[in-house]
């Protein structure tokens, strides 16, 4: 595997998963395969639990580690091409990326979606060029259209708590005060969608994906009817694909409470953090039993190190 963008990018998820199961029982087992390798961890956004997993991950694996606040910690970067520099940013990513690749051994980039110009986000421009002058494997950390190691441990923790072959497992859409990227939900999607989980997406009226994350999900505007006999609830807002980066909808009657929770089969509750509190989902559910949103952010040290694992096997 030489990069980590998306599920396609994974030859074998079921390998994956064994790999990352064996991580979680044996962290420190091979703690000798990344000796002398470095990994460069890039964001162009913030974050907490991202960071402080791949970190952990890395060094369980032995691996240095190289954290870069780009923009702030290092000079701003001109993405575009061809132009007169002559405006705000210090220096290209073409020298930049080139520079970091070497430097590292595998790169991990967070570059979010900026909402104004769908076309240019879903080119995924920022982590395609790095990809590209970097010479080097490099990790989505979330990219503009996607959150592959969220994903992965989002199905790791499923497979942890499933009690039948094929859950029912929900994707809402839950009300936000601000306009959020896709990437989430998009990737979530699709990873669930490839587990052959029983998919239902809910969301109002005109919050529709990218058909291309949710071909093979069922998608519902009722809310209650896709939350009945739900195994897992997975809750996160979005703002509008076909109306782009733009809130449509505040309703407050989306978010999910303990009386919602009730209709389904004993559900999950599932949130990849962070989460606004009486927003997204009501204190009842976050602090009930059934919530498994701090173990869900635990897996991501196992998804990050599986991933690393996997990457480090294949550069020998
Ligand atoms: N879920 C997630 O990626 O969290 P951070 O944004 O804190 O990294």
């Amino acid at each position: 595997m030489n990069k980590f963008t998306s599920i396609q990018d994974v030859p074998n998820l079921q390998e994956l998963l064994t790999v990352a199961r064996d991580c979680k029982q044996q962290p420190f087992a091979n703690k000798h395969i990344g000796t002398n390798k470095t990994l460069g961890l890039l964001f162009f956004n913030p974050s907490l639990r991202t960071r402080m997993s791949t970190q952990k991950a890395a060094y369980n694996l032995g691996m240095d580690v190289i954290v870069m606040n780009v923009g702030s910690d290092s000079w701003t970067l001109e993405t575009r091409d061809g132009v007169i520099m002559d405006g705000s940013a210090t220096e290209h990513i073409k020298e930049a990326a080139a520079v970091m690749g070497e430097y590292c051994d595998i790169l991990g980039l967070r570059t979010f979606a900026g909402l104004v110009d769908k076309q240019l986000d879903y080119s995924e421009d920022v982590l395609e060029k790095f990809i590209r002058y970097s010479g080097k494997p490099v990790i989505s950390l979330e990219s503009a259209t996607r959150h592959p190691l969220q994903s992965l441990a989002d199905v790791f923790t499923i497979e942890a708590h499933k009690t039948t072959t094929r859950p029912k497992v929900v994707l809402t859409w839950a009300p936000h005060p601000k306009a959020l990227p896709q990437a989430v939900p998009n990737s979530f999607a699709e990873w669930a969608i490839a587990m052959n989980y029983n998919v239902v997406i809910a969301h109002p009226v005109g919050y529709e994906l990218s058909g291309e994350f949710t071909r093979g999900a069922s998608i519902t505007h009722n809310q209650d009817e896709a939350l009945h006999n739900a195994d897992f609830v997975y809750a996160k807002n979005w703002s509008s694909f076909h109306n782009y980066g733009t809130i449509l909808s505040h309703d407050k009657g989306w978010m999910i409470t303990a009386e919602k929770m009730s209709c389904t089969n004993n559900a999950k509750f599932m949130h990849c953090l962070p989460v606004r509190r009486n927003q997204i989902v009501s204190d009842a559910v976050l602090d009930s039993p059934n919530s498994i949103v701090t173990e869900e952010a635990g897996n991501r040290v196992v998804s990050a190190q599986a991933v690393l694992r996997t990457m480090i096997e294949s550069l020998a």
